[in-house]
Formats: structure tokens, C-alpha cells, sequence
């Protein structure tokens, strides 16, 4: 039976929902906590859990898919988290590769994605959507250095929101677009992402594998989920992880993209 567990407080609802997949629980199951005392973030990051002012969740995800696109299922639960905060505020939401989503210029929402050992054999294979949206945080429940990059729904919109509905809608949408990935391919999801690319065009910096700075144009997402970025030479590059930023000597500002 799909479950939705409520926590009052936890260290992280992806290490539980992640345990919870391990036992066999289906896909659509999801932890939601008021708290978190360990809110992990991409990138070894910590995510700010201020008690009762965020929705903290994770959502088991068991996608028909080949394992070259399970990385695309970060991208597909960012779209679908856009889309739901759309509908509840009525603003214009932006989507930062891979896994951010953006509203007047500052994050209102970052989304960890955690899979099974791609070993395991596909009927067990699972992936875990941690989502982590800033509802009815204040600019007070940030720390000093994230108050002029973070955002929450209240502060943009002035209204308190009910955060059992924000996950109802976002864990409805995010079920129904994998489904939409499932039968008609990445492509379905791709074309709405890239309406809402915030990236699109601009210039970014990133380090190599080998330690190196590099410069280059973002051309947005490919077909694989990969970014795709131009360099001053006209050479393509493809960015699969990490951390990445407007690049400011390219006259880029304004945006933290970590
Ligand atoms: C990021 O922007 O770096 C990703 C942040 C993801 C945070 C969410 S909150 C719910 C779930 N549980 C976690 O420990 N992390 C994710």
C-alpha cells in the first residue's frame, strides 16, 4: 500500500525514505517531516529545515526507465515542483540546472535526488526525490549569508501557505510527469523545462575534472539531461555535475548558483 509518513522531526527525510525503499515500500510512498536535523543538499550542502516553515520531503520514486535516464528524473522533479508553485502562487517560477527553481531571481526550492546502487537488478531499482521548498520562511529563519539568495512563497506573495497542500499538488504532479517520461520519453518533459530555463544564453563558470576555470555559453539542457555550454573558441562542453555560476567577467550577475 502506498504510504505517506508524517514525522514530527528527523535527521533527513531521504536517508528514511531511502531505508523505506530498501524494504520494498512503493513507488508514490513519501516522508514528509516538520523538522529536520541533518537536511542534506546536493554537493555535501546542508539544507536549512527551519521547524514548520518549509515542506521537507522525499517521494520513492520506481520509474520503468533505463539507468542512463535516471539522472534525468532530477530534471523531471524540478519541472514538476515548478509547475505545482505556479498553480499555488500564480507567479512565473525559473528552473536552474539541474535541480533548483527559482522565483525573482533568488531559490525558493532545491531538490536532492538519491538512487539505489545501479547495480541492482531494475525491479528493485529505485530513486529518491527530496524536495525541500522555502513556504512560510521569514528572512530572519535564514542564516546572514543565504538572505540575499533565498526566497520563500510567503515572502514573495505575502500569504501563508498550507504546506500539506504544496506537497499534495507537488507529489501529484512529479508522479504524473515520470508517468509522461515513461510513455512518450524525456523529450515531453524536456520542452516544458526549457521554457523555464533561467541559464538559457547566459554566460556560466564552472572547474573541470582536472581544476581548471572554464567559461562558456549555456545552450541549455540536451537530450540526455546534460548541460551544454559554448566556450569563446566555439568548443561545446559538457557540465554533468557540480557547481556552476554566472560567470561575472561576462558581465553575468546577481544570481547564487550553488
Ligand atoms: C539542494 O538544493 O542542494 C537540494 C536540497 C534538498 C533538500 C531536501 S529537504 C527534504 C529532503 N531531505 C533532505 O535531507 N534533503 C532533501
Amino acid at each position: 500500500m502506498v504510504r505517506i509518513h508524517y514525522l514530527q522531526e528527523t535527521s533527513s527525510t531521504n536517508k528514511v525514505a531511502y531505508d523505506l525503499a530498501l524494504n520494498g515500500e512503493p513507488s508514490g510512498t513519501a516522508v514528509i517531516a516538520v523538522s529536520q536535523g541533518e537536511g542534506r543538499g546536493r554537493l555535501g550542502k546542508v539544507w536549512q529545515s527551519p521547524p514548520g516553515k518549509g515542506l521537507y520531503c522525499s517521494i520513492i520514486v520506481r520509474p520503468h526507465l533505463a539507468l542512463e535516464d535516471y539522472p534525468k528524473i532530477t530534471l523531471t522533479a524540478g519541472l514538476a515542483v515548478a509547475i505545482a508553485l505556479e498553480e499555488i502562487t500564480g507567479l512565473e517560477m525559473r528552473l536552474k540546472w539541474p535541480n533548483d527553481v527559482y522565483a525573482d531571481g533568488k531559490k525558493c526550492c532545491g531538490i536532492l535526488t538519491e538512487s539505489s546502487s545501479l547495480t541492482e537488478e531494475r525491479e528493485k531499482r529505485f530513486a529518491i526525490v527530496g524536495i525541500g521548498i522555502n513556504v512560510n520562511t521569514e528572512n530572519r529563519d535564514f542564516p546572514l549569508d543565504l538572505q540575499s539568495k533565498a526566497t520563500s512563497l510567503r515572502l514573495l506573495t505575502g500569504t501563508e501557505y498550507d504546506i500539506q497542500e504544496i506537497f499534495h499538488r507537488v507529489r501529484m504532479h512529479l508522479l504524473e510527469k515520470l508517468r509522461l517520461f515513461e510513455s512518450f520519453g524525456f523529450g515531453a518533459i524536456l520542452k516544458d523545462w526549457r521554457k523555464r530555463d533561467m541559464l538559457s544564453g547566459k554566460w556560466l563558470q564552472w572547474v573541470s575534472t582536472s581544476g581548471e576555470i572554464i567559461y562558456g555559453q549555456s545552450e541549455g539542457p540536451d537530450d540526455a539531461g546534460r548541460l551544454m555550454a559554448k566556450d569563446q573558441e566555439g568548443n561545446m562542453h559538457q557540465i554533468l555535475s557540480g557547481d556552476i555560476s554566472l560567470a561575472e567577467k561576462f558581465g553575468s550577475k546577481g544570481c547564487s548558483c550553488s
